[in-house]
C-alpha cells in the first residue's frame, strides 16, 4: 500500500481524553483503554469508527459502558471497525486489549529489554498496544496507571505529572501519571522495571522547579553524570537562544539497551539508546561523549519543535525532524568550537546524504508518498532536513529567523502543522516571498553549481557566472531552479577580504549571493586585484561545486582562507583530486604519484600553532575510502582506491616523520581525562599522527604502547583502530584484541567498539572474521547495537572487506539480512540501505550486487519495510 499526501484528510472522531491502565505482566499484559470520544461536527451520524491495530488480540470492548452488538463491531488483529455508534456522537469507548512484550522482537509498541518493560511507539507503535487512531494529529490528554509485581518493576514511568502511587495485595503495585498537555499517541510511553536513577533539579527561566531523572541499570549511574549535565545545558540554552522553557514538574530519560535507533522524545520521558547516555573516561570515547550531548540535547529540544508543536502527518516529519537537528547543531556549535563543529556536519552530510540523493534511495526532504514510514528515518529528511533550515537563516539573516520561529511557537502552540505553516511564519515575519526557496522541500538530489570567472583589470571588476544543475531523481525526471544562498568572499593578497563598491546582475546581499536563476551572473566592480573567491562559506547551501578554480587558487584557500570551513574545504578538494586520480592509476596497474607541494601543504597545517588541535586533525584526516569512492561516482574498485589512499598516507607519514613524533610526543596529555573540546582536539590530532608514524614506520610498535598506556577510550580505541587496520594477524594486535576482550567482556557497550573494529578490518580476510564473531558468545542478532556493530560496520564501512570482487560479502549479507528481517524488520530495512550505491561500483561487483539484492527481493512474506528498501534499491 502506498500513502500519498494529497490524500490528507482529517479524522471524523476526536478523542480529547484517553485513560490507559496497564496490568503488566511478562508474556500476558492486560492494557484497558477509556476513550472519550467526539464525532467531529458535520460528520454523518452514521459513520463508522475505525481504529489502527497491529498484531492485538480485543478482549472486551464496551460502548457506554454496555457491550455492543455482535453485528456492530469487526476486530482484527489491525483493525477495529465499529458502527452503529450513539446518535449524539459523543460516547465513552472501553477496550480491553492482552499483548506479549517478551515476545515483541521488532522492539516497537510494548516490549521487554533486559527485564525492563519500555515502549517506542514512534511512528506507528502505538497500534501494536491498544486500537486507536494511531496518527500524529489526533491529540490527547493521556491519564495512565500501570500497575506491576512490586519485586520485577518497582520502577513505574509514563509521561507526564506523577499524581498517585500505593501498594495492591499480592505483592503487586501501582503508579498514575498524568499528562495535561493535548499529544499525538506516537509520543505516549511507558517504562517499568528496576532500575538505578540518578536525579538533579533545573529551576526554569519563569521560577518553575523540575525534577530531573536518568534511569540506567544499576551500578551504572555514575555513567550518566555527563548526560545529566549535558541535560542541564541543553534546557538552559533552549531558553536563552529560542526563549523556550520546560512545561512539567518531572523530565525522565531511561536508558535501554534494546533500542532500534538513537532515541524518542516521548513527552516528559525520553527513552534513549543506552550508547546515548553512559559514558566515562574509561568506556567512552570523545565521539560518543559529542554524541550523547547532542542527541540528549536533541530529544530534549523536540519538547518544543516535536511535541508543543507537532505534525499533521508523516509526511511532514522533516518538520520536527529537521528543524530539531538544526537546533541540535546550533546547541553543540555554541558548546564546542564552531568551525570544527560545522565541519563535522558537512563531512556527515557529505557521506551519508549526499549518496543518498545520488542513489535509489533519493527522495525530497518532505516526501510526498511512501510505502513504509519507518524507512524514511532517513539522512535527508533529518540532515538535509536541518540544512534546508539553516538556509532559512542566512536567507533572512539571524534576528528575521528569530522572530519567525517566535511566530511559529505562538501560531502553533498546541498544532499538528505542515511545512506550510513552517515557512509562512518566515514569509510573514519577513515579508520575503519565500515559494521558490520551498523547493528545497519538493525537489530530491543535490544541486551542483558549474561556476565561472571573469576579471578585468581595466574596469576593476570580477564577474561570478553560476549555474544550477539538478538530476532526475526517482519519481522527478525534471527540475525547477531553486533559490540558493552561496555565502563568499573575494579573497585578495594573503587572504584580505577585498569589499566590492558594488553588485549587479542577481541579487547580492551582504555577503550572499542569492542564486535563483537556472544561469546567473553576478558582477563586482571596486575589485583592485584580481581575487580568489571563497564561495559557500560555512556551507552555506547543500550543493556540489564545479569551479574552474586552479590547483593554486586552492593552495591558496587552504593557506589563507578566513572561513575554516572553505579553508578545509579547498584542501580537501585538492586531496580528493589527487587521490581519485590515484586509483585510476592504480587500477590500471600504476604506481601513485604525489608532489611534494601537497606533503608542505599538510604539514604546513600540522605544525601551525595558530590553528585550533581539532582543526589540524580534520585537515590531516586523508578522506575515507568511501570519500573516493563518492568523488569517483562510478566504475568504482575498492581495492585501488585503498592504495590510492594508503599511498598518499605513507607518502606524508615517511616525509612528515621526525616533526610527527615530536608532535605527537608533544599532544601527550598530563593530568587526568578531560571530555572537553580543546582536550578531545588534542587527542584528535595526536591519534591522526598516529596513524601516519605507524605506516611510516610500518610496524605496529607505536599503537601496542599507546594501546597498553591509554588511560582513556579515546585513544585507546584509535591504537586499536590502527592495529587492526594496519597490522592485522600481527601478534600485537591479536595480543591487544584479546586484552581488550578480557577487559570489558562484561560491558557491551564497550565490547560493541570490538566488533566494530575487526569488522573493518580491510580487505579479503574480513568476510571471514565477521561470519566468526557472529559465533561470538557476546554477539547476538536479537540486540540492534551489536548487529549495527558487526553487520552495520562491515557493510556500511568496510568498502574492500564488503565489496569483495568475488561478491561474498554480499551474499552473506544478504543471507544475514533476511535472518534478521524475521525478528526486528526495521532493523534489517535500515541495514540494507548499506547497497544503495551498489550501481556505482565497476561491473563485475555490480553483478554479484544485484543478485544479492535479488535474492532478497525473490523472497515471499517479506516484511514491508525490507520489501520496500530492496525494490527501490533494484528499481
Ligand atoms: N523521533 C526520534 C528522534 O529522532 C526517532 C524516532 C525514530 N523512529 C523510527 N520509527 N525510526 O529523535
Ligand atoms: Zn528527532
Amino acid at each position: 500500500q502506498v500513502f500519498h499526501l494529497d490524500d490528507y484528510k482529517p479524522t471524523d472522531f476526536l478523542i480529547p481524553e484517553t485513560q490507559l491502565d496497564f496490568a503488566l505482566h511478562p508474556e500476558r499484559t492486560i492494557v484497558k483503554s477509556t476513550l472519550q470520544i467526539e464525532r467531529r461536527q458535520g460528520i454523518a451520524a452514521d459513520a463508522p469508527l475505525i481504529l489502527d491495530g497491529d498484531e492485538l488480540k480485543l478482549i472486551d470492548i464496551r460502548i457506554d459502558g454496555a457491550a455492543p452488538g455482535d453485528n456492530t463491531y469487526v476486530a482484527t488483529p489491525d483493525r477495529l471497525e465499529i458502527r452503529g455508534l450513539p446518535q449524539n456522537g459523543k460516547f465513552t469507548l472501553e477496550l480491553t486489549t492482552e499483548i506479549n512484550p517478551t515476545t515483541n522482537r521488532q522492539l516497537t509498541g510494548l516490549y521487554r529489554s533486559s527485564n525492563v518493560y519500555c515502549t517506542q511507539c514512534e511512528a506507528e507503535g502505538f497500534r501494536r498496544i491498544t486500537y486507536f487512531l494511531d496518527r500524529p494529529d489526533l491529540l490527547s490528554i493521556y491519564t495512565v496507571r500501570i500497575e506491576a509485581e512490586r519485586s520485577e518493576a518497582p520502577l513505574l514511568l509514563s509521561n507526564g505529572n506523577p499524581k498517585d502511587k500505593g501498594e495492591l495485595t499480592n505483592g503487586r503495585h501501582f503508579a498514575t501519571w498524568h499528562d495535561p498537555h493535548p499529544k499525538p499517541a506516537y509520543l505516549f510511553a511507558l517504562v517499568a522495571g528496576d532500575l538505578g536513577v540518578i536525579t538533579d533539579t533545573f529551576t526554569t527561566a519563569s521560577g518553575r522547579h523540575v525534577d530531573l531523572g536518568i534511569y540506567v541499570e544499576h551500578g551504572k549511574e555514575p555513567r550518566a553524570l555527563y548526560a545529566m549535565d549535558a541535560l542541564k545545558r541543553s534546557m538552559k540554552w533552549d531558553e536563552e537562544v529560542f526563549g523556550r522553557e520546560y512545561d512539567l514538574d518531572v523530565f525522565n530519560v531511561v536508558a535501554v539497551s534494546d533500542f532500534n535507533m538513537g532515541a524518542m522524545e516521548n513527552k516528559g520521558l525520553n527513552v534513549f539508546n543506552d550508547k546515548y547516555v553512559l559514558a566515562d573516561p574509561d568506556t567512552a570515547t570523545d565521539t560518543d561523549y559529542a554524541g550523547i550531548e547532542a542527541v540528549i540535547a536533541h530529544e530534549y529540544f523536540h519538547n518544543w519543535t516535536g511535541n508543543r508543536i507537532t505534525c499533521r502527518d508523516w509526511f511532514q516529519l522533516c518538520l520536527k525532524e529537521g528543524l530539531t537537528v538544526y537546533r541540535d547543531h546550533e546547541f553543540s556549535a555554541d558548546m564546542r568550537s564552531r568551525p570544527v563543529k560545522r565541519i563535522a556536519e558537512v563531512k556527515g552530510l557529505k557521506a551519508h546524504q549526499f549518496p543518498e540523493d545520488a542513489g535509489p534511495l533519493a527522495h525530497p526532504v518532505r516526501p510526498r508518498q511512501f510505502r513504509e514510514i519507518n524507512n524514511f528515518y532517513t539522512s535527508t529528511v533529518y540532515e538535509k532536513g536541518s540544512e534546508v533550515v539553516r538556509m532559512i537563516r542566512t536567507i533572512l539573516g539571524p534576528d528575521l529567523f528569530r522572530k519567525g520561529m517566535d511566530l511559529y511557537f505562538e501560531r502553533h502552540d498546541g498544532d499538528a502543522a505542515t511545512i506550510e505553516d513552517f515557512i509562512k511564519v518566515f514569509e510573514d515575519a519577513s515579508g520575503e516571498d519565500l515559494s521558490q526557496f520551498a523547493l528545497w522541500y519538493d525537489q530530491a538530489g543535490t544541486p551542483n553549481l558549474a561556476i565561472t570567472y571573469d576579471y578585468d583589470q581595466a574596469t576593476k571588476t570580477f564577474e561570478i557566472e553560476i549555474e544550477q544543475s539538478l538530476k532526475a531523481t526517482p519519481g522527478q525526471p525534471s527540475k525547477k531552479p531553486m533559490h540558493i544562498p552561496v555565502q563568499f568572499a573575494l579573497l585578495g593578497t594573503k587572504g584580505r577580504e577585498l569589499k566590492p563598491r558594488s553588485a549587479k546582475g542577481g541579487l547580492v546581499k551582504d555577503d550572499v549571493i542569492h542564486l535563483r536563476k537556472r544561469k546567473e551572473r553576478f558582477s563586482f566592480s571596486g575589485i583592485s586585484e584580481r581575487p580568489v573567491p571563497s564561495l559557500l562559506r560555512g556551507f552555506s547551501a547543500p550543493v556540489t561545486l564545479t569551479s574552474e578554480l586552479t590547483r593554486s587558487d586552492l593552495v591558496f584557500l587552504a593557506r589563507n582562507d578566513g572561513d575554516e570551513v572553505t579553508r578545509w574545504q579547498a584542501l580537501t578538494q585538492l586531496l580528493n583530486a589527487k587521490l581519485t586520480s590515484n586509483s585510476k592509476r592504480v587500477r590500471g596497474g600504476k604506481p601513485a604519484t604525489i608532489e611534494n607541494s601537497s606533503i608542505k601543504l599538510l604539514g604546513d597545517i600540522a605544525f601551525n600553532p595558530a590553528l585550533d588541535e581539532a582543526f589540524r586533525a580534520l585537515c590531516l584526516s586523508i578522506p575515507s575510502e568511501s570519500d573516493i569512492a563518492r568523488e569517483l561516482g562510478a566504475n568504482i574498485d575498492p581495492d585501488a582506491i585503498l592504495g590510492s589512499r594508503d599511498a598518499l598516507v605513507s607518502a606524508v607519514g615517511e616525509s612528515l616523520a621526525e616533526r610527527f613524533a615530536e608532535l605527537y610526543d608533544l599532544l601527550d596529555h598530563n593530568g587526568p581525562f578531560q571530555p572537553d573540546a580543546a582536550s578531545a582536539g588534542r587527542r584528535a590530532l595526536r591519534n591522526v599522527l598516529l596513524d601516519y608514524l605507524s605506516v611510516a614506520d610500518n610496524t605496529p610498535k607505536l599503537a601496542a604502547a599507546q594501546f597498553s598506556k591509554a588511560d582513556n577510550m579515546t585513544d585507546r580505541a584509535a591504537a586499536l583502530g590502527v592495529l587492526v587496520q594496519r597490522f592485522s594477524g600481527s601478534d600485537a594486535t591479536c595480543q591487544a584484541l584479546r586484552s581488550f576482550e578480557e577487559r570489558f567482556g562484561n560491558d557491551p557497550l564497550v565490547m560493541d567498539k570490538w566488533f566494530i573494529v575487526q569488522a573493518m578490518q580491510p580487505g579479503n580476510e574480513a568476510l571471514g572474521k565477521v561470519r566468526g564473531l557472529m559465533t561470538h558468545k557476546l554477539f547476538s542478532l536479537d540486540n540492534p547495537n551489536r548487529t549495527r556493530a558487526l553487520i552495520g560496520a562491515f557493510s556500511s564501512g568496510n568498502q574492500t572487506g564488503f565489496n569483495r570482487a568475488d561478491g561474498g560479502g554480499y551474499r552473506f549479507f544478504a543471507e544475514t539480512i533476511l535472518t534478521i528481517e524475521k525478528k526486528n524488520p526495521q532493523l534489517a530495512a535500515r541495514l540494507l540501505t548499506a547497497m544503495r550505491s551498489w550501481r556505482s561500483f565497476e561491473p563485475v561487483r555490480r553483478e554479484h550486487a544485484r543478485e544479492a539484492l535479488a535474492t532478497i527481493a525473490t523472497v515471499t512474506g517479506l516484511s514491508s519495510d525490507v520489501r520496500d528498501i530492496v525494490e527501490r534499491t533494484l528499481a
